[in-house]
């Protein structure tokens, strides 16, 4: 086969043979401005095995990458190491043309595997190994981190975690490793792949990284299925996770509207007027122009959060209830939330907003203010004060130890 694809060498005996997907701008709701990549990897040793495959439609860039490196019928097995159909999209294909011996899946994986493809893999019980030859490759599952299939698995020959999703980020670019990346972009796209993907398994998070160095598992580098790899700075990625995971109250608001006829946008305004008079720092977010994972990532980073919407039709204006939906699923802890909106006569909506702040277990020190058809001097004001309150409790919350 002729390749216009390369493999690249990530250690002695393993290299990349994923796909860079430069095109996608929406990954199941999820914008990905920076596009991303799946991860597949090739161990070459006595057997030679592929860890995960691509989303469907990259199939022959993998085969192509792989193929530069052994003739494909030289595989001997194949680890899926997450069933999603972003890992698991070319198996069957892959499977097709590498008739590999045989096929390792968590206990959940294999009935997620038989689900989508028929494929019958066999079972790797969490913490067994497999010998490969001069390493073992050893399974550990991550049960819904983030789906129930998820586990990772340790290459101890050259020291390779094969992470899976965690640690990884939608990025596309032509670099294999993170350090080769600006440090900001890195620090963002990770946190809001976990805000977006991760969140609200947070307690599973934390108690994983308690068992990581229970393993005693010397780790040269760390191989996500997204985006770029990890070959130094281990502490600093474990800890970016922990302070995700721990979501711990920061100095920081955002205010997430809709807007019909800028009633509702005047208070918006007024409100993050409020909070910047506090001297903390405030992001506005209208909903006609920012997506909901956009809004997520900028809750998760935030301590105080306010939500504000027209009523139509007796209900919410609709795309304030796809983001409140959306960020509800994530799990988001430790907010202090405010709601507010406007209406011409029936008025359900800041209510409504309220209502799934409380679903949320957000704080709400401050009752909803809802205006009618053009908000007052007097609620302009409360909007201002409630920012200007309700950011000073959250500054105070932040400083106590
Ligand atoms: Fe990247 Fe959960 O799939």
């Amino acid at each position: 086969m002729n390749s216009f694809y390369n493999a690249e060498k990530v250690s002695a005996n393993v290299y990349w043979v994923g796909a860079v997907d430069w095109h996608v701008r929406d990954f199941h709701g999820y914008k990905t401005q920076r596009g991303t990549t799946y991860n597949a990897f090739l161990i070459i040793d006595e057997k030679i095995t592929l860890v995960d495959t691509v989303k469907k439609g990259f199939t022959n860039e993998m085969l192509e990458r792989i193929s530069t490196v052994v003739p494909l019928e030289k595989i001997d097995y194949i680890v899926s190491n997450h069933a999603e159909p972003d890992h698991s999209g070319g198996l069957l294909e892959a499977i097709g043309k590498i008739k590999p011996e045989k096929v390792f899946a968590s206990s959940f994986g294999a009935k997620t595997l038989a689900a989508y493809y028929g494929i019958e893999a066999e079972v790797v019980p969490n913490g067994s190994s497999i010998d490969l030859g001069k390493g073992k490759l050893t399974f550990v599952e991550t049960r819904m981190l983030h789906w129930p299939d998820s586990m990772i698995s340790f290459y101890d020959a050259d020291g390779m975690l094969f992470s899976q999703d965690a640690f990884g980020m939608h990025l596309a670019g032509s670099k294999l490793w993170a350090d080769e990346y600006q440090e900001s972009i890195i620090d963002y796209e990770m946190r809001k792949y976990f805000c977006n993907i991760i969140n609200a398994q947070s307690g599973k998070v934390l108690a994983l990284l308690e068992e990581l160095p229970k393993l005693n598992l010397d780790i040269k580098a760390i191989l996500p299925d997204h985006g770029p790899l990890f070959r130094k700075d281990f502490g600093k990625v474990m800890q970016l996770y922990r302070e995700c995971a721990e979501q711990k109250p920061q100095p920081k608001a955002v205010v997430v509207y809709a807007t019909m006829w800028q009633a509702t946008e005047m208070l918006a305004r007024a409100f993050a007027d409020g909070v910047r008079a506090q001297g903390m720092e405030v992001k506005v977010l209208d909903l006609a122009v920012a997506d909901r994972s956009e809004v997520m990532t900028e809750v998760a980073a935030a301590g105080l959060v306010a939500f504000g919407a027209p009523t139509m039709n007796n209900n919410v204006f609709p795309l304030m209830m796809d983001a409140l939906t959306y960020v509800r699923g994530l799990k988001p802890q430790n907010k202090t939330g405010f709601a507010f909106g406007s209406c011409g006569w029936s008025g359900e909506g800041a209510k409504q907003i309220s209502e799934q702040l409380n679903l949320m277990k957000f704080e709400q020190p401050i009752p909803f203010i809802q205006s009618k058809y053009r908000p007052t001097d007097a609620e302009m004001k409360a909007a201002f004060d409630a920012g200007f309150n309700l950011a000073e409790q959250v500054g105070n919350k932040v400083k106590q130890p």
